[in-house]
């Protein structure tokens, strides 16, 4: 695939690592496991939306945008990060920001939260779960436009068919780095969310015939909508990219048992899945995404649908700011509901 014939600006220097989990996985004693280390891009505190946002930003700025907008939950890290490749590029960025837990919302809150104040955000817009998010952007948009200023509206996690060439991107640079290293892989693990990263990832690998089959974990939705939301965004990607063999339905697998009471909703799952990662590994997954996909990940290998022999692929697609958001819930002074 050609993909140097879209506009792209540069936010992380290197490839991401590919590292062995050699204690996680005798921990676990089933797969050898590896993961890719996205948690390591470039942006403030790196994370999955760094690779969407090297083409989302450059469109921006080859549309002359002079301010980004965008959407996410209220400990987004795509806001989070939306707001740091503005700052790189010295435009303004504005945040509408979705209670999808009521009154949620805390100006003082840690995490995401305070690094977007830190970040100097020029607005935060906040509206009510289930509220038509896109219409208010749209609003704030056509607001800036009233004053002759340039919005670029980004939607919700990047995940449109301009961003998610950054993970049709990373499943290219995984296959590099694998036939470099010697891995053969059998299953890729990864976070099912708005759905850029799941299916720029399946785009890669069905554009490189590689036949690797991805899992997806959602932290969201039920797994049938969620496999044609994947779905529907890998064949615009695979027409973008103008694939002769896109992307077929059947290759989506989504599993949705891992979401627990809802989106960001803690489960006893992830707080073990978090605390097994930091303390065999050193690593820090997060609640919201990462940590429920790693509970999905042990369970289907406790569960032998993933098995001893197999080498497993676990995209770490960041988020581990939102950690300091749920320090009460790791102390254990909250339950997982
Ligand atoms: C840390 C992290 N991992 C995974 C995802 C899910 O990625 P996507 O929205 O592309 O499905 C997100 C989305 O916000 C995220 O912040």
């Amino acid at each position: 695939m050609n993909l140097a014939q879209f506009p792209r600006r540069r936010y992380t220097p290197y490839a991401t690592p590919i590292e062995k989990l050699s204690n996680l996985s005798k921990a676990l004693g089933g797969p050898d496991i590896y993961m890719k280390r996205d948690d390591l891009l470039g942006l403030a505190a790196g994370g999955n939306k760094t690779r969407k946002l090297e083409f989302l930003m450059a469109d921006a700025l080859a549309k002359g945008a002079d301010t980004v907008i965008t959407c996410g939950a209220v400990q987004s890290n795509h806001c989070r990060l939306t707001l740091a490749a503005a700052v790189k590029e010295g435009l303004k960025c504005q945040l509408v920001l979705e209670q999808r837990v009521p009154n949620s919302y805390d100006r003082y809150a840690s995490g995401n939260n305070f690094l977007s104040a830190l970040l100097g955000v020029e607005a935060v817009h906040v509206v009510e779960g289930g509220s038509d998010v896109s219409g208010k952007m749209q609003e704030v948009a056509a607001a800036l436009a009233a004053e002759g200023r340039k919005p670029y509206v980004i939607p919700g996690g990047g995940s449109n068919e301009i961003g998610a060439l950054g993970y049709v991107a990373c499943a290219e640079e995984c296959l590099a780095q694998l036939f470099d290293m010697g891995v053969n892989i059998d299953h890729v693990i990864l976070t099912s969310g708005s759905a850029g990263t799941h299916a720029g990832f399946l785009t890669g690998i069905k554009g490189n015939n590689a036949r690797i089959p991805v899992t997806g974990i959602s932290i969201n939705r039920k797994s049938g909508p969620q496999t044609e939301l994947v779905y529907g965004l890998a064949q615009r990607i695979s027409e973008k990219l103008k694939l002769e063999n896109p992307v077929q339905k059947d290759v989506v697998i989504v599993y949705d048992d891992y979401v627990g009471k809802g989106y960001s909703r803690p489960t006893q799952g992830m707080i073990d899945a978090v605390k097994l990662v930091a303390r065999t590994e050193a690593i820090l997954m997060d609640p919201v995404y990462t940590g429920k996909t790693m509970a999905g990940m042990i369970d289907l290998i406790q569960k032998g649908v993933f098995t001893k022999g197999e080498n497993l692929l676990f995209l770490h697609t960041g988020g581990s700011p939102a950690l300091y958001a749920y320090t009460d819930t790791f102390f254990g002074l909250k339950q997982p509901e």
